[in-house]
Parts: structure tokens; C-alpha cells; sequence
């Protein structure tokens, strides 16, 4: 092997998980490392919010991924006159729309908002019947179609109102592109009054490409609004619910966090492009569209409300984002909220306490009742900013933010923003205007996770603690997965300072994304796979103790590899009371590692270890087509106080050990 320069010790990989790996893992060489876990020596404390996600509508995360719609563009607000909008031509307010003209009817669609379903949601179609026959209007949904499961039963919805004419019934289909029926159902002719119509649809036969179809077959004119399909199987069976698919894939991380909306989506692309959590709660037919900084549109279906019932539903602790009354330094013109206007940024975030917490009689709270969910959601984090560039306005206005909400909400822990980069220009400021947490971000290259994995050990142990809560090397290779986890147990030898973290971004859909080639899940329509680095967030977060133990990891002393000294991460934590030791490692070297490990000051250690073993090519990365070419495998191995691993090139690993319960 090309790295293997190196003064190697030999030795025999004759243990149980050598038969186990592909022997291309195992043909090098063997380094050989001792690791010594001593129990008996000081303890450093885990924290339990160490694993998170971080979860921002960028890569069609929310409307055509997590959120689960299927019609795209449903209230027809898309409109192309936004001029920083970055794709506004690609957004027509008709977007996903065409006609439908059967036999000898014709029909002209075009968007109105003369007497609309309601002021925050202006725009609805308008159908123009002519002749006879059928026609209407169809949804291509998103990227090209609506995929759709035989037997699976979709729920359909939406406001209609009779013009002149039109006396007839609507019929909703859901068609092949070529017009063959899937499922069909009538629904009521239209009254003089906008008014719900709803039915249910089975469909008789896969179809990744369908279209929803709403004709009628009198002429006249028709409005059309809040047009939806839903599949029934939603994350949990939740109406207006989540992708049950891309729901369970975030939720088998095991999250203990879920920091959202975002990210640059909450400052937007400027203020008035913002995110509001206000225009986000309430009925759905209520809430107020916003384009995305990101290029595209936000139904704001998947709101507020939505995303804190998933973190109960999947155990973790809501840290909401709120803007800070400054725009994103990247962007021209940079704007700040007037003087006159701050104190409505800084309701938005006492008011969101209410929504979450309050009692059900608080205006806030009532709104939450009314919404489904009477009982708290125990908000716990609020977070303000991100990434704001350091101007003197944001060093005048988010002590302002952060003194209202230690007034009006003593209870909640504030995350504020170190800024952009490992830097941290921003940090001085948080830590003088004394937030509880700190957030940092960065997206680097492999090396960089690699040669920085002590970045934590000289941090002075005071406030703020600090969250990386957004980081990712710069691939979706296994290098960069092995170069996250050697960070990552930099991060847990010291994570009584570093109290969470969460890669970024979350969610791709392969189509069109927007950020880097990195990100933790990639999907389409209907599939999903999982990258190496998204088995290095489960594996970490669910193989995790209450305390770190004190470690060394010993080479022979002439071990070079390329160049430079051996690298092995390893992280042992101590679950006492659960009576199991984790041990981490993860070897980013294209060089295999037979270690000796020796675990000292602890009882009842049990003679065999679970070991899973993530390990691969370094340029190795998984695809829709070879979903599992890196996942974790996992085998049994001898073990007690002295035993030895195998520890192949460029993999991670976790062993699960049983010990005496303290
Ligand atoms: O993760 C994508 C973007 O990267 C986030 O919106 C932003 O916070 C960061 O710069």
C-alpha cells in the first residue's frame, strides 16, 4: 500500500473479526497500539445532549422531502416577482400546474386573488370551462412526478368554489402521465361559498411518475385552492404529517436535540424574507407561504407546531432558531431592523416560549391547544441567530434579545452564535452578553477534522458551553466519515465543555440541492439511502456514556505512517449505571491497527464484547443504486480487562462491553 512508508511491527490479525471484514481491508500490514482505559483515574462528565441534529429546509428538506405533500404548489403562491430570489424564473405562479382538456372541452387556468380563501393566503386558481366533455387541471408534484405505492391509500383535500356555471361534480384521479387511472373518486359539485371537500384514493399499481388530476365536466368557471395529497402512512400516522421513510431515517439517529429551521433560512435573504415562526402555525389553509432563501418555496405546512411533535414523537429536545433582526452579512443590501421594529423580532421569541410552554388560556399556548396538543411541548433551548456577520448593529441588538428573554423566560437556555467559521469571530460577544451556549460552525476538508481533534482540549471549562451545530467534512466518502469521527472523539473527551453538536446539512433530494456535495441523507421521490457519515452519527450517539475515562493510546515509538506519527482516536465512555463501557475508535489511515487494550479499575468485566465495525475504501461512498456499499457490521469478539482488536484502515468502530453496575 502507497501509505505504508512506514517502520511497521507485524503481528498475526489471527481474532475472530479478520474473518469477518473484506480481506482487502486487512491485507496491509498491521500497526500495533496499545490502549490503557483507566476507570480508576478522573472522569470527565458527558453531556446527554451531545447528539443532535441539525435540520434546515435547504435541498427540498421540507416541501418535497420530509414534509409529506405531494402536490407541489399546492395554494398556488409561488410567484417570480421576489427580485433576490435566485431562481424566481423557475418559479411560476403555476408552477407543477397544467391543463386538462378532454374530448371537446377546453379549459384556461390562471391564478386570481380577487376574493381569496383568506387575506394570508391570497392567490387561488381560477378555472375557464369551455365546450363539452372533461377538463381541469393536473399536479406534477415534485421533480416530475408523484410517486405512488398499489394498495397504498391516499387522502386528497381541497377548497373549491362555484362561479358562474359549473354545476357539475369534480372528479379527482390520480393518473399515469398518459391518463390511465390509478384511483378516482367524486366529490361534490361546488357551491356559491369557498368550502373543504375531501376523499380518500387507493391506487391500484405503482407508479413512480403520477399526476392528481381535478376535472369537471360542466362549463363555467371554477376556483380552485389548498389543492393536497397526502399518503394515510405518515411518520406515525400524523395528519398533515411527515415522510414515514425519511421521518424514521432521522429518527434512528436517536437525536437527543433537533436544532431547525435553519440555518441561513432563518435571517432568509433579507428581512422580509425572514422566518417567522407565527406564519407557520395554525390551519394550514392560514398560514403565509414565504420563498426560501434557497431558491425555492415554503408552504410553511411543516411549521412550528409540526416540527416540536417531532421531537416528541422521536425523544429529542426542540432548539428552535429565531432571527435577530439583522440580515445575512453576505448578502447586499444588508439590512437591520429599524430601531421602532426590534421589539416585534424580540416578541417573536418570548411569544414562541408561550406556544411551546404556556398554559392552554395564554394566547400563545391556546393557539398550540387549538392546534391538536394542550400539553407542554418543554421547550428547554432557544437559539438566536446564525452565523450573523460581526457588525456593530448585531453587537448592539442581540444583548437586547438576550435581556428580554432572561426577563420574560428565566427558565429557558439560551444558544446564541459564535458566527461563521472556526474563528468564532462572534464568540467574545456571546460570551459577554452571557448566553448559555454558543454555537459553532464549520465544513472542512477530511484533514482538517483529522489534524484538529484536540481543538477542544485547552478550551477554558466556563460559560458559555459550547455546540457545533453545524460541521461536515467535505464529502460523502468514507474518509470523511472516519475524519468526523476522529473529531468526534476529540469532542466526547471534552464534552463537559462541548455540550452538543449536529452535522449538517441533514437532507438532499438528489434532484436539486443547494449545499455542498456533503450531507447526511440523500433522497428522491421515494427512496433513501444513507451515507458513511450518517453511521457515524448513529453509532456515536447511541453507543454513549454518562462519563469519558481516562485513556492512552501507545505506538511503538519509530511508527511512522506517510511522514507523520499514527493516528487512532478512541473514546471510552462509562454508562455505570447501565453497566456497559463503550469504547470508540476510528483510524483514518490507510494502515490496519491490531491494538491491545487493557481496561483497569473496573468490576465485572464480561468475557465478550459487541463490536460493529464501519470500514471501507477511503473514496468508498454509498448511492441509490449500492445503498450499502459502507454500513456497519456487527460481530462478537473476546474481551474482559485485556483483549485484543483489529482495527482496520480508514474504519470506525464501537465495542459495547459489559461491566459491573455502580
Ligand atoms: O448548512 C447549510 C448552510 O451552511 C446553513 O444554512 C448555514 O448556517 C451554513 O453556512
Amino acid at each position: 500500500m502507497k501509505f505504508l512508508k512506514a517502520i511497521i511491527t507485524k503481528i498475526n490479525l489471527g481474532l475472530a473479526i479478520a474473518a469477518l471484514l473484506p480481506s482487502s481491508l486487512l491485507g496491509a500490514e498491521a500497526l500495533q497500539a496499545t490502549i490503557s482505559i483507566a476507570a480508576d483515574k478522573p472522569r470527565t462528565a458527558v453531556s446527554p445532549t451531545l447528539y443532535g441534529v441539525f435540520y434546515e429546509d435547504i435541498n427540498y428538506a421540507a416541501d418535497g422531502g420530509l414534509y409529506a405533500e405531494m402536490v407541489q404548489n399546492r395554494s398556488f403562491e409561488y410567484h417570480t416577482d421576489d427580485k433576490r430570489a435566485k431562481k424566481a424564473s423557475a418559479l411560476p405562479p403555476l408552477r407543477a400546474w397544467t391543463p386538462v382538456e378532454r374530448k371537446s372541452m377546453t379549459c384556461r387556468v390562471a391564478t386570481a386573488t380577487a376574493q381569496p380563501l383568506n387575506e394570508r393566503n391570497p392567490t387561488y386558481v381560477t378555472l375557464t370551462l369551455a365546450g363539452k366533455g372533461e377538463a381541469g387541471v393536473a399536479n406534477t408534484g415534485y421533480h416530475g412526478g408523484i410517486p405512488v405505492k398499489a394498495g397504498a391509500i391516499y387522502d386528497f383535500s381541497l377548497y373549491a368554489r362555484r362561479g358562474r356555471g359549473a354545476t357539475a361534480p369534480l372528479t379527482v384521479a390520480i393518473e399515469t402521465a398518459d391518463g390511465t387511472v390509478l384511483a378516482q373518486a367524486i366529490l361534490g359539485a361546488p357551491g356559491a361559498a369557498w368550502a373543504k371537500q375531501q376523499t380518500s384514493l387507493t391506487v391500484s399499481r405503482d407508479e413512480p411518475k403520477a399526476r392528481l388530476v381535478v376535472t369537471t365536466s360542466a362549463a363555467g368557471s371554477l376556483d380552485l385552492d389548498m389543492v393536497s395529497l397526502f399518503p394515510r402512512d405518515t411518520f406515525k400516522k400524523r395528519k398533515n404529517g411527515l415522510r414515514k421513510d425519511l421521518a424514521e431515517a432521522i429518527a434512528a439517529i436517536h437525536p437527543t436535540t433537533v436544532r431547525f429551521p435553519g440555518g441561513c433560512i432563518v435571517h432568509g435573504n433579507g428581512l422580509a424574507n425572514a422566518y417567522r415562526w407565527k406564519d407557520t402555525v395554525g390551519d394550514v389553509a392560514t398560514r403565509k407561504p414565504n420563498w426560501s432563501r434557497w431558491g425555492y418555496y415554503q408552504s410553511y405546512g411543516l411549521g412550528y407546531f409540526e416540527y416540536m411533535l417531532f421531537c416528541e414523537d422521536i425523544g429529542a429536545s426542540p432548539l428552535p432558531i429565531l432571527p435577530c433582526g439583522v440580515s445575512c452579512g453576505f448578502l447586499r443590501p444588508y439590512e437591520v431592523a429599524p430601531e421602532g421594529e426590534l421589539a416585534a423580532w424580540i416578541q417573536d421569541c418570548v411569544d414562541l416560549v408561550e406556544f411551546a410552554n404556556g398554559p392552554v388560556t395564554s394566547t400563545w399556548g391556546k393557539v398550540r391547544a387549538d392546534m391538536g396538543h394542550p400539553a407542554p411541548f418543554n421547550l428547554r433551548f432557544v437559539g438566536i441567530g446564525n452565523e450573523e456577520h460581526d457588525t456593530p448593529k448585531m453587537r448592539e441588538y442581540f444583548p437586547r434579545f438576550v435581556a428580554a428573554m432572561r426577563a420574560k423566560c428565566p427558565d429557558i437556555q439560551i444558544v446564541g452564535t459564535s458566527g461563521l467559521g472556526d474563528e468564532i469571530p462572534l464568540f467574545d460577544l456571546m460570551s459577554a452578553t452571557g448566553v448559555d451556549i454558543t454555537d459553532e460552525h464549520y465544513y472542512k476538508p477530511p484533514q482538517w477534522f483529522i489534524d484538529n481533534r484536540h481543538r477542544f482540549d485547552t478550551v477554558a471549562r466556563k460559560a458559555p458551553k459550547i455546540y457545533v451545530g453545524e460541521y461536515a467534512s467535505h464529502s460523502n466518502t468514507q474518509l470523511s466519515a472516519v475524519a468526523e469521527a476522529v473529531y468526534l472523539a476529540g469532542i466526547e473527551r471534552n464534552s463537559d465543555q462541548v455540550v452538543m453538536t449536529a452535522y449538517a446539512p441533514l437532507l438532499a433530494r438528489i434532484e436539486d440541492t443547494q449545499s455542498r456535495k456533503a450531507n447526511l441523507i440523500w433522497f428522491d421521490g421515494d427512496r433513501v439511502f444513507k451515507t458513511p457519515s450518517y453511521y457515524v452519527q448513529q453509532l456515536f450517539g447511541s453507543n454513549l456514556g454518562d462519563h469519558y475515562l481516562t485513556n492512552t493510546v501507545v505506538f511503538p515509538d519509530a511508527a511512522v505512517v506517510d511522514g507523520k506519527p499514527p493516528v487512532l482516536a478512541v473514546s471510552p465512555t462509562l454508562a455505570s449505571k447501565d453497566g456497559k463501557l463503550f469504547i470508540k475508535v476510528a483510524n483514518p489511515m490507510d494502515v490496519p491497527i491490531t491494538a491491545r487494550v487493557t481496561v483497569q479499575g473496573l468490576s465485572g468485566i464480561q468475557t465478550e464484547a459487541q463490536l460493529t465495525t464501519l470500514a471501507g475504501d477511503k473514496a468508498a461512498v454509498n448511492s441509490l443504486t449500492n445503498p450499502q456499499q459502507i454500513a456497519p457490521v456487527v460481530t462478537t469478539i473476546p474481551a474482559g480487562a485485556n483483549f485484543n482488536i483489529t482495527v482496520p484502515a480508514m474504519s470506525v468502530q464501537v465495542l459495547q462491553l459489559g461491566v459491573g453496575k455502580s
